[in-house]
């Protein structure tokens, strides 16, 4: 993780921004206005679930969201300056000078039928008014920087020839020919294998270092937030739930995505423990406060016993009322009795809740812990 940037004056301010789409001629609102700043050489992580409004929101930034079927209110200042007012014309110029997007699926925003030279070339003469030659050059120092193989010989490939990761740097390169001040990367390494994924984060870091600029880093990976991130955005159903320097949400996270970190032991051990540790807790809080004198057990197990054949046949063969003989053996009554409801109302819990592992492992406890409570009041009571 990098050291926190205390923001002075932010490149992105974004305040109360609402994105609404209209399908069907109804309004749906999928971004609720959300705020947050980007301070110069930031990384600022935004983080939350699949559906939450990350790429909308990213989309709404970079004004690319289609005028006919979406509606973007609040206010987006770059450098203090209002996108949401400016003309089409103007905010394509932001884009690329200004602001760059790396997509979450590279091959849309590569055009499939035009050379990758030629494609950054021209954005290069578009944006930074360079002539012919020195777009070229650029281009190839670019492609370089990003560590494609033999560049040279790829200016003249087409977007399909290439490896995904390739299309990835391509991309980046793209992204980075106009020396944004922002560049807002959504998804950029999900599709990648792991070691690509730490290539490109190490380049877009360096990049970001050498020319100083700010990123949103849009992301599911909670490892990667927390190698790149100064501060991180947490979204959740259109909201923006919680923001915080990124060191500080990991260690006390109020929203729940966060925690969604790896789990220190494979899952069906964690759930062994937990399970262990909530049966431990809860025979000992069902020891201490059992009670101890025999009428109330006696009325206990009246309370517990399952309305039966079994039972009646219990006390058919007794032909007394129950009477246990011990404290110890009434207390081990009592105790399986517990964690025989105890397991019945978690077992319930956890489907009704869809754990499903955690409820067949109750209902198993459930089992056993009735059939030993039945034995024991077998023995105890006839
Ligand atoms: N063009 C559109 N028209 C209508 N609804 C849309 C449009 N684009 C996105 N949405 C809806 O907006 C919501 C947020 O989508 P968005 O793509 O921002 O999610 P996300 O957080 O980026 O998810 P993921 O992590 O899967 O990429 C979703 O419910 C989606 O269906
Ligand atoms: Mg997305």
């Amino acid at each position: 993780m990098k050291t926190e940037v205390t923001a002075a004056v932010p490149v992105l301010a974004v305040r109360n921004l609402t994105t609404a789409f209209r399908g069907d001629g109804v309004w749906t609102t999928v971004v609720k206005g959300i705020s947050f700043d980007i301070g110069p050489r930031e990384t600022v992580a935004i983080v939350g679930e699949s559906g939450s409004g990350k790429s909308v929101t990213a989309l709404s930034i970079m004004g690319l969201l289609p005028a006919a079927n979406s509606q973007v209110r609040g206010e987006i200042l770059l450098e203090g300056r209002e996108l949401l007012k400016l003309r089409e014309d103007q905010m394509r110029k932001v884009r690329g000078n200004l602001i760059s997007m790396i997509f979450q699926e590279p091959m849309t925003s590569l055009n499939p039928v035009l050379t990758l030279g030629f494609q950054i070339t021209e954005a290069l003469i578009y944006h930074r008014s360079l002539n012919r030659a020195q777009a070229e050059a650029e281009t190839l120092r670019i492609l370089e920087r990003v560590r494609i193989p033999s560049a040279r010989s790829r200016l003249h490939e087409y977007p399909h020839r290439l490896s995904g990761g390739m299309r990835q740097r391509v991309m980046i390169a793209m992204a980075l020919a106009c020396r944004p001040k922002l560049l807002i990367a959504d998804e950029p390494t999900t599709a990648l294998d792991v070691t690509i994924q730490a290539e490109i984060l190490e380049l877009i870091n360096l990049l970001q270092d050498e020319e100083g600029m700010s990123v949103a880093f849009i992301t599911h990976d909670m490892g990667v937030v927390a190698e790149i991130a100064d501060r991180t955005v947490v979204m959740l159903n259109g909201h923006a739930v919680e923001q915080a320097p990124t060191a500080r949400l990991f260690a006390s996270p109020r929203a729940p995505y966060p925690r969604a970190r790896p789990a220190p032991f494979p899952p069906s051990v964690s759930l062994m423990i937990t399970v262990a540790t909530t049966s431990v807790v809860w025979i000992s809080v069902t020891l201490l406060t059992a009670p101890t004198d025999r009428a109330t057990l006696v009325s206990f197990y009246r309370l517990v016993r399952p309305a039966g054949r079994g039972w009646e046949q219990i006390r058919a063969e007794a032909g007394v009322a129950p009477s246990p003989d011990s404290i110890p053996q009434m207390m081990l009554a009592w105790t399986t009795g517990c964690v025989f409801v105890y397991s019945a109302l978690f077992g319930t819990g956890s489907f009704v809740y869809g754990h499903l592992q955690t409820g067949a492992l109750w209902t198993v406890l459930f089992a056993v812990s009735g059939v030993m409570l039945f034995k024991l009041m077998r023995r105890m009571f006839a």
